[in-house]
């Protein structure tokens, strides 16, 4: 368990026997301090302001005039920036969605160390998100159409999946393909309605369109003509405040290497540049490469995601390898059935067909990124 002595906790329960059985596995150890256990939900607000507790855990059946549900959206909208548990039953299952206010779930009957456990983790996270551990990957190629798109919006579904809070953003603002694969209408927010000068989580939440496993998606302006009223300082300010915000930030990045696309690429911790099997894909990768390392990149920064790495057209993968003078990070296999079927009805193929190879490969690069797994990173 993660270096932390004494963790102050305050507690929203209703029911008795609940109350009874935390304090019981509460006074087995010590490293958790517990505050008070209010029954009335419309006091936790103001309890949480004077006693500034570590955690707030929430019981989801609390009942009364602020019932739990309510409870978790005030305390998230209150701007105290307190990890809320919620305490739940099997007959009411719930997922953990940070962007909700719900940084983890506890299902009665649960053990000491769980409970031990779970609090320590919503605290290391608290912890790592506040250093700014947030991890920003722009989903890149200097060459349209290799799967930047697919790629960017199962990636971030796949790191919401793995428990990662995850933003996605359409870098592509002229032509804003997520809006278009995700059937968003065009009077929904873009970046273009983001009110960068405040760092308000709620004005965030606000432009952000929910998106599958819980992922926020910020799309780029309805109108082609609208992209060039965004500006690399607009995009800075955009990238510190989601960061803020998320543990991962994943970009779907324009092909062109325009200023606004390099104010992307010099915000983000790593450059997934996609690549496939293709000549003229891969002398622009190399192009592009040069000018990476004559604008200062490290080479650390840049990693190498080979899609549809199954149709090599005769090239073998070393070959590709030291032609882009680096390995291979990632590779990424074909299935045109199954993502042209996904991307068709606006869903990702990680999430209708998990168990597909493609949905592995690109949970590979989810974990790897989340440094969740160890391991080698690409399949031979
Ligand atoms: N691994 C894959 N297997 C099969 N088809 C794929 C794969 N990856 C992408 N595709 C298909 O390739 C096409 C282009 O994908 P996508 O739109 O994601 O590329 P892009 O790089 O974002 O393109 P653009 O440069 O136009 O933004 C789509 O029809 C998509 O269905
Ligand atoms: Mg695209």
């Amino acid at each position: 368990m993660a270096n932390i002595t004494s963790i102050r906790l305050l507690v929203a329960e209703d029911v008795p026997q609940v109350s009874q059985h935390v304090r019981n596995l509460l006074s087995m150890q010590s490293q958790v301090m517990l505050l008070e256990v209010l029954t009335d939900g419309s006091k936790v607000v103001e309890a949480a302001q004077q006693l500034r507790p570590d955690v707030v855990m929430v019981d989801l059946l609390l009942q009364g005039k602020v019932k739990g549900p309510q409870l978790i959206e005030n305390l998230r909208d209150s701007g105290l920036d307190v990890p809320v548990v919620v305490l739940t039953v099997p007959q009411h299952p719930l997922e953990r969605d940070p962007s909700r206010g719900i940084d983890a779930v506890l299902t009665l009957p649960f053990s000491g160390f769980e409970l031990a456990n779970i609090l320590a983790r919503v605290m290391t996270d608290r912890q790592s998100r506040a250093a700014g551990e947030c991890r920003v990957i722009s989903v890149f190629s200097p060459k349209g159409g290799v799967g930047k798109t697919t790629i960017a919006f199962n990636l971030a579904v796949a790191l919401g999946q793995l428990g990662v809070s995850t933003a996605l953003i359409d870098g592509s603002l002229q032509y804003g393909d997520l809006r278009v694969l995700l059937k968003v209408p065009d009077d929904v927010p873009s970046i273009l309605d983001l009110p960068t000068d405040r760092v308000q989580e709620s004005d965030v939440r606000s432009v952000m369109w929910r998106g599958p496993a819980g992922i926020d998606i910020l799309l780029a302006p309805p109108r082609v003509e609208m992209a060039e009223m965004i500006t690399v300082r607009d995009v800075e300010k955009t990238i510190s405040l989601l960061r803020r915000l998320y543990e991962a930030v994943v970009i779907d990045t324009p092909t062109s290497l325009s200023e606004v696309t390099l104010g992307f690429l010099d915000a983000c911790d790593v450059i997934l540049s996609v690549v496939t099997y293709d000549s003229t894909t891969i002398h622009n990768t190399i192009a592009v490469a040069e000018a990476f390392a004559s604008i200062g990149y490290t080479t650390d920064k840049v990693r190498y995601l080979v899609n549809r790495a199954d149709s090599s057209g005769g090239m073998s993968r070393d070959d590709l390898a030291r032609a882009l003078g680096h390995e291979l990070d990632f590779e990424v296999v074909s299935d045109g059935r199954l993502v042209v079927q996904a991307n068709n009805e606006g869903t990702p193929f990680v999430v209708v067909s998990p168990d597909a190879a493609i949905s592995r490969d690109v949970r590979h690069v989810a974990s790897t990124i989340a440094g969740r797994t160890a391991g080698a990173p690409v399949r031979h």
